[in-house]
């Protein structure tokens, strides 16, 4: 007990050239809708956000039809509840005290640092899908009761207790592309994708993040070569 226990899975959309796996965005909204939202909302993600590039890139008819089907939200002009639509949020829930999922991966860190040399999050990044996936595979089945609620030991969760029941088992959910659906692979999947929920445009900060430095690079050079030139009769 006491030490944290945080797995380094090794996530597509990791290092400067990471990118989102369409796939897994697909499968981890899945595994949110059908087990995830009975407790947590997404209420900062637009449902269209599901049909934008980078992301789980669904049809715009699909977007459409997976939010019809999945959610019912409250229209103050009708005054009353009715299909969600691709401009809606994913509902906010907090019927079950769960926290909102929507900046989750942002807000916990698996590698925390700086400590010795200060390289660890360099290497391995802050671990908010990291954290996430270790959290959902970390229970030891251990249980207690304390004032009337139960908690369950978690070797991921700060403190070691959290007041979450394992939610994940394996074959919860059935993948239509006949991908693993043991308890891990589903781990990692919602751990993709509420990474995508927390942080849709990262492909896109990290191309103009290259671009940047290879223009500052050849800048270098250019400003190196002038310089040489420039002071080369004073030599
Ligand atoms: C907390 C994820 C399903 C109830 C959390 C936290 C995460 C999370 C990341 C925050 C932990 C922290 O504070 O660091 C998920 C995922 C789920 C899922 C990915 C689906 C695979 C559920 C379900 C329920 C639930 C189905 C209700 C039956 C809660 C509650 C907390 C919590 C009550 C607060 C726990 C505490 O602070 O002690 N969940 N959850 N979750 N979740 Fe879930």
């Amino acid at each position: 007990e006491g030490e944290q226990h945080i797995e380094d899975f090794a996530f597509s959309f990791e290092g400067p050239f990471g990118t989102y796996d369409q796939h897994q965005l697909q499968r981890g909204l899945q595994v949110y809708t059908e087990v995830c939202s009975a407790c947590h909302g997404l209420q900062y993600v637009p449902l269209r956000s599901l049909s934008e590039d980078g992301g789980p890139t669904m049809s715009e008819d699909q977007v459409r039809a997976y939010a019809a089907e999945t959610f019912e939200v409250f229209d103050s002009e009708l005054d009353d509840y009715r299909p969600a639509v691709p401009t809606d949020h994913f509902p906010a829930n907090t019927a079950m005290g769960a926290p909102d999922l929507s900046m989750m991966a942002k807000s916990r860190a698996g590698f925390h640092g700086p400590y010795g040399l200060g390289l660890n999050q360099l290497f391995k990044g802050m671990g908010g899908a990291e954290y996430i996936a270790s959290l959902l595979v970390g229970y030891t089945g251990e249980e207690k009761e304390e004032a009337g609620t139960l908690f369950y030991e978690n070797t991921a969760f700060p403190g070691g207790w959290i007041s979450m029941a394992p939610p994940l088992f394996d074959e919860q959910v059935e993948f239509a592309d006949g991908h693993a659906n043991d308890m891990r692979a589903m781990a990692v999947d919602v751990s993709a994708f509420l990474m995508w929920a927390a942080e849709p445009k990262m492909m896109a900060r990290k191309q103009a993040g290259f671009i940047g430095v290879l223009f500052l690079t050849i800048l270098s050079v250019l400003l190196y070569l002038t310089n040489k030139r420039l002071w080369a009769p004073v030599k």
